[in-house]
């Protein structure tokens, strides 16, 4: 069959990887696609939220399949796109349709969803402009820190925490009134503080059967110590060793199961990728947010332990017959460690080229904001390149990871030397 990714970074790059690698893939395509991209697939130059374009070329290349990498298309509807449009309904598509896209879209709708279900998450509130002073008042019963989340997108910058009162209220002001998130900061969710330590969980869902893969844990912080800005993320391992049997049994019957019976119940048609974050308080898990795709770079470590054909998982989540897929997971542990633009995640330089990467052979190297210019590989984003080995433990993939990294170069080249510290 034929088929399309759409996206450009680290996780579409490992998706190519591992689709290119299935019996069943005929052609694939990435739009937009980056410079690891091209090594196993054709890059097409389509944005992700170009539907008319990505029609044009579903249909120009007889696409079959189409994986939605990022959450923008899915939350402006790409997959409603294809069901309403008679010449392209037959094509599935791996990303849920919108209204369960709020899942990601929505803090509000999130929470909503959770208390819905009895699923365990932080207690909350949500207010808008017209009920500010409410706002504030919530603010007093609470006590620091404060978690303040913008209800819609704000690319990844929408929770602010703060130990301070009289910042929090500004800080809620400030987006409420102000604006500060544009449009999505038009309403703010104000959650209680939840202490303890968090890791991802992954899960494939035909909408009524699901299939649970390894769990992971990122890296968000930009410096050492989990210290400084946030970033799209610095690194990841899996599986998270403090997760035992025991504590991803209670994930799956507390989390897992009541979310996707909620979906049913609530009527939300879902094929795809459930990204669940979550935090270890004391021995239990709660639910800090969803995501409706996978996670950069958790995929980088997570796809590279699934032993299965990727597209035969595919198509059984398409089909709606997930029951008949048994998962095979390596034992092994998978350690990723991004390489980024310095200065990133603020203003950073791009076109550097990057050296080295044929000589790297004990790592797989997943391009991110990389790409081709003249036959040679030039940064083009702050997240340039994630690189992710295998070990018997995570220490021994880390270990790995920083001595394929010694041979690669680029200007300003910087990354976080403490992945796994806290483990
Ligand atoms: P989110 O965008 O919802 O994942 O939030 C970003 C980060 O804020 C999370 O990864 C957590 O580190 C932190 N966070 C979010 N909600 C809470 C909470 N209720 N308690 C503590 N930390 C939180
Ligand atoms: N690494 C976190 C995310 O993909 O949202």
């Amino acid at each position: 069959m034929n088929i399309l990714i759409l996206g450009s970074g680290g996780r579409e790059h490992t998706f190519a990887w591992k689709i290119a690698q299935s019996k069943t893939c005929k052609s694939l395509f990435v739009a937009p696609g980056n410079s690891g991209t091209a090594e196993v697939a054709t890059n097409v130059n389509i944005g992700v939220n170009d539907f008319p374009a990505i029609k044009q070329l579903v249909l120009d290349k007889a696409v079959d399949l189409v994986v939605v990498g990022p959450e923008d298309p899915l939350v402006n509807g790409i997959h409603d796109f294809f069901l309403n449009d008679e010449a392209l309904k037959h094509v599935a598509v791996i990303g849920p349709q919108k209204a369960a896209a709020e899942l990601e879209g929505s803090k509000e709708f999130a929470k909503e969803f959770l208390y819905r279900h009895n699923i365990p998450t932080a207690a909350y509130e949500s207010f808008t402009k017209a009920t500010v002073e409410q706002g504030y008042a919530f603010l007093e019963t609470l006590t620091a820190p404060y978690v303040l989340k913008a209800d819609g997108l704000a690319a990844g910058k929408g929770v602010v925490i703060l130990n301070d009162i009289d910042e929090a209220k500004a800080e809620l002001k400030s987006m409420l009134v102000d604006s500060k998130f544009g449009s999505a900061s038009t309403k703010v969710v104000i959650e209680e503080f939840l202490d303890g330590i968090e890791l991802s969980c992954f899960v494939l869902t035909d909408g009524t059967n699901y299939k649970v893969l390894p769990t992971a844990k990122d890296y968000k912080r930009i410096g050492e110590g989990d210290t400084g800005l946030n970033t799209g993320g610095m690194g990841a391992v899996s599986p998270v060793p403090f997760a035992t049997d025991a504590f991803l049994e209670k994930i799956e019957q507390r989390i897992v199961k009541p979310t996707v019976e909620g979906l049913k119940k609530d009527n939300l048609p879902y094929v795809g990728f459930i990204f669940i974050g979550l935090i270890k308080v004391g021995d239990d898990p709660k639910v800090i947010e969803y995501n409706v795709r996978m996670g950069d770079p958790e995929t980088e470590v997570v796809f590279p332990r699934l032993k299965n054909d990727l597209v035969d998982v595919l198509q059984a989540m398409a089909n709606g017959t997930l029951d008949k897929i048994d998962i095979a997971i390596d034992s092994r542990a998978a350690t990723t460690i991004m390489l980024v633009s310095g200065g990133y995640p603020e203003a950073y330089e791009k076109g550097k080229v990057i050296t080295g990467i044929e000589t790297i052979e004990d790592s797989i190297p997943f391009h991110a904001g990389a790409q081709l210019e003249d036959g040679k590989v030039v940064t083009s984003g702050g997240r340039v390149m994630s690189i992710t080995s295998y070990g018997e433990t995570y220490q021994e993939a880390i270990k790995k990871s920083y001595q394929s990294i010694a041979k690669l170069q680029f200007d300003k080249m910087y990354y976080r030397k403490d992945i796994g510290f806290d483990l």
